[in-house]
C-alpha cells in the first residue's frame, strides 16, 4: 500500500503544471472543474496549500454569472514548458468562443460540470481543521474568503438551471453531466441533428489510440453541434431554452447539488455566513425531494428526465443511485443499496471486483470497454462510498475500499476500467483515480 500511495502522488506531482494539476498528462492537460474538485481533496491528503491553490485556480475562472465552466484551459507557455501541447486537446478555446464571457484573461469552456466541490471542500477544511496547526488555519481562512464564491455557484445553478422548482438541475450538453456518452443520453442525443457544422479533427483518438474505448465520431458530431448552437448565443442563460436542442434533468446531478448545498450549509455555519444557512438548506431539500421523486418505481432506479419531449429516461446506469447521495428516506436508501450490491451491479459473480460499472451488467446497452458506457470509474465507486460513510455506513465503505485499491494496484491509475477483467482504460495516470487511491489510503 505504501507502494501505491508513492506512485499515486507521483501521478499527481507529474500532472501539476504548478498552479494547476491537468486532469491527466496528455488526453486533457487543462483544469476540469470536477475533476479539480476531487485532485484538491486527493491533494490534501499531502498538503493542505497545494490543495488550496487548486481550487483558487478554478474559482479564479468563476464567470460573472456565477457559473463555473468546465474547463479551465492551462496557460500554453507553462505546459510547453511541462513538455505537453495543450493545443493537443480538442475542442480548444477557441472553437468555445468565450472570450467575452470569462473573466479578464481567462480562458474558459462555457459549461459547467456537477457541483461537487463544496462537499469535497467540507472534507478537506475537515481534515485540515483536525490536523490543527498551520494547515487548519490556511483551511479556516480559504473557506472564510471562497465561501461567497461557492454561494454564487449554488445560487447560479439554481437560477440558471432549475428555476422551474422541479428539484432537478437542467443540463444543456451531456458534457455537463460529467458523464459524456452514457446511455442515458441516447434518446436526448438521437434528436441532436448538426446542421451547418463547423468542420473539427478529434485528438482524443490519437491519444487512446483504441478509439472503441471513446464516444464515437457521430457522437463527437452532436457533441460540438451543441457547443456550436450555445456559442451562437454567446452562453446566455437567458437564451440557451431557445438554442439548444439538447434539454435534459440530470438526476445524479441534482443528487450532487443536493448533498453539496448541505455542505455548504455546514461551513456557511461555521465559518460566518450563517445568515445563509436557511437559503442553503432548503435548495437542499428541494433537490432532495426532486431526486427522490424521479425514481422508477418499476426498478427502483432514479431518472432523468427528456425535457423536449417530457419522457422520463429509465435506464440502467450509475446515475440511478443518486438517491445514495442525498436521499433522507431510509426505505429508498436500503433498496438502492440491495440493488447495487445485487447480481447486475456489484454482485455480479462474473466481475473481476465486486464495484459497481457505469451500466448494469445485465443489460444490453453495457459496452465493457466504452468509456460511460460500461467501464467502471474509481472516482466515482469513490464518490458513491464516500455518501455511504457519511450516512454513517462505515461497513460498506471498508468493503468498496478494498474492492477499488485491488483494483488500482495494478499502477496505471486508469481513467476507467473494463468491469470484468480489471484492464485500465482511456487514459493512464488520470488525476482524479490517484487522487481516489490517496484518499483511500488516508
Ligand atoms: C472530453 O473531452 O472527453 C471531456 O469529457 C469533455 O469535457
Amino acid at each position: 500500500l505504501d507502494e501505491l500511495r508513492t506512485r499515486a502522488r507521483a501521478v499527481l506531482a507529474q500532472n501539476d503544471k504548478g498552479t494547476m494539476v491537468t486532469a491527466a498528462p496528455n488526453l486533457y492537460p487543462h483544469q476540469w472543474s470536477w475533476d479539480a474538485a476531487f485532485v484538491a481533496t486527493g491533494l490534501s491528503t499531502v498538503g493542505v496549500p497545494r490543495a488550496l491553490a487548486e481550487l483558487d485556480h478554478l474559482l479564479a475562472a468563476q464567470w460573472d454569472s456565477g457559473m463555473i465552466p468546465h474547463i479551465v484551459f492551462a496557460d500554453e507557455v507553462q505546459l510547453r514548458g511541462a513538455g505537453l501541447r495543450g493545443a493537443g486537446y480538442f475542442p480548444g478555446v477557441d472553437r468555445w468562443r468565450t472570450e467575452r464571457a470569462s473573466p479578464a484573461g481567462v480562458k474558459s469552456s462555457g459549461i459547467c460540470q456537477p457541483p461537487v466541490h463544496a462537499t469535497l471542500v467540507r472534507r478537506i477544511v475537515e481534515r485540515a481543521t483536525s490536523r490543527g496547526g498551520e494547515d487548519g488555519r490556511l483551511a479556516e481562512d480559504f473557506a472564510r474568503r471562497t465561501l461567497p464564491q461557492w454561494i454564487r455557484w449554488h445560487e447560479w445553478m439554481r437560477r440558471a438551471r432549475a428555476s422551474d422548482r422541479s428539484g432537478l438541475v437542467t443540463i444543456y450538453h451531456g458534457w455537463e453531466s460529467g458523464m459524456d456518452n452514457s446511455p442515458r443520453f441516447d434518446g436526448p442525443y438521437s434528436r441532436v441533428h448538426p446542421g451547418d457544422l463547423e468542420p473539427f479533427v478529434r485528438t482524443d483518438t490519437r491519444i487512446v489510440e483504441d478509439a472503441s474505448q471513446r464516444p464515437s465520431d457521430e457522437e463527437y458530431a452532436r457533441y460540438l453541434w451543441l457547443v456550436q448552437q450555445m456559442a451562437d448565443v454567446r452562453f446566455d442563460d437567458a437564451r440557451l431554452p431557445g438554442a439548444v436542442d439538447f434539454q435534459v434533468k440530470d438526476v445524479f446531478m441534482s443528487a450532487a447539488f443536493a448533498a453539496a448545498n448541505e455542505d455548504l450549509a455546514v461551513l456557511a455555519e461555521r465559518f460566518g455566513h450563517s445568515d445563509e444557512v436557511t437559503r442553503l438548506r432548503e435548495w437542499s431539500a428541494e433537490f432532495r425531494e426532486g431526486v427522490d421523486a424521479a425514481v422508477d418505481p418499476a426498478t427502483g432506479l432514479a431518472r432523468d428526465r427528456d425535457l423536449l419531449t417530457g419522457e422520463w429516461i429509465s435506464l440502467p446506469t450509475i446515475a440511478g443511485f443518486a438517491p445514495l447521495l442525498s436521499t433522507a428516506d431510509p426505505a429508498l436508501r436500503a433498496a438502492q443499496l440491495v440493488l447495487i450490491e445485487g447480481p447486475e451491479w456489484a454482485g455480479d459473480p462474473r466481475l473481476a471486483f465486486p464495484l459497481p460499472p457505469s451500466t448494469s451488467t445485465t443489460s444490453p446497452l453495457l459496452r465493457p470497454r466504452e468509456y460511460w458506457r460500461g467501464p467502471v470509474w474509481p472516482v466515482m465507486t469513490w464518490y458513491i462510498a464516500e455518501a455511504m460513510r457519511r450516512h454513517g455506513d462505515g461497513g460498506r465503505y471498508a468493503r468498496w475500499r478494498e474492492a477499488s485499491i485491488a483494483q488500482l494496484m495494478e499502477g496505471h491509475f486508469g481513467e476507467y476500467y473494463e468491469p470484468f477483467t480489471g484492464e485500465p482504460l482511456g487514459s493512464y495516470h488520470q488525476s482524479w483515480t490517484a487522487a481516489v487511491a490517496l484518499e483511500w489510503l488516508d
